[in-house]
């Protein structure tokens, strides 16, 4: 298992290389194939469950992961990050559903949204809600989370949509913390 050393500090989306080899996900905006997402290879889709170590991502940065033949974000937020998505109206939301897979029936509230419960850790599927685009992160958009280039979706510090033609917030997978040391999470 390898991973990009973060040069200087600064704040910017990482590129990690999952347990068992997946694969590789850019920085920035991108459109992800949709031939990727129909048609993921045999190899991909063998990898059903993959360990990702966590321990290198610093606060304020994004780590991306690529799982089942998708990006998947796994954001550790700052403070103000937390703060700024805890303090939102779910009542202003455009969905209000947490669209978490580990908590399929709850609310779109900050805390239904990340993985432990004081709110650092996001993991979330890289894959816009309209029609499937790679959103940019760094605390991208009007919203100070992720902005998707395609056709304008604003995502704010939880992953949720806030303006833009996005239906949905973006999807989190199945994923757990492997142990008490939460230095690596399962995804799936
Ligand atoms: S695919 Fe993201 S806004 Fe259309």
């Amino acid at each position: 298992m390898s991973h990009a050393d973060d040069p200087a500090g600064t704040r910017r989306d990482f590129l990690y290389y999952a347990t068992a080899g997946a694969g590789v996900v850019a920085t920035g905006a991108a459109v992800w194939p949709l031939v990727n997402q129909m048609n993921p290879s045999a190899d991909v889709l063998a990898l059903s469950s993959i360990f990702v170590d966590i321990s290198g991502v610093e606060v304020g940065t994004q780590l991306t992961v690529k799982w089942r033949g998708k990006p998947v974000f796994i954001r550790r937020r700052s403070q103000k990050e937390i703060d700024a998505g805890r303090a939102v109206d779910i009542s202003t939301l455009i969905d209000k559903n947490a669209e978490n897979k580990n908590k399929p029936e709850a609310d779109a509230s900050d805390q239904n949204r990340t993985l432990d419960e004081a709110g650092e850790w996001l993991v979330m599927m890289g894959v816009c809600t309209h029609l499937g685009c790679v959103p940019m992160g760094n605390e991208s958009g009007d919203f100070g989370g992720w902005f998707c280039p395609c056709h304008g979706s604003h995502y704010d510090t939880a992953g949720r949509i806030r303006k833009g033609p996005a239906p949905r917030n973006l999807d989190i997978p199945l994923v757990k913390f492997t142990d008490e040391t939460k230095t690596t999470i399962l995804l799936g």
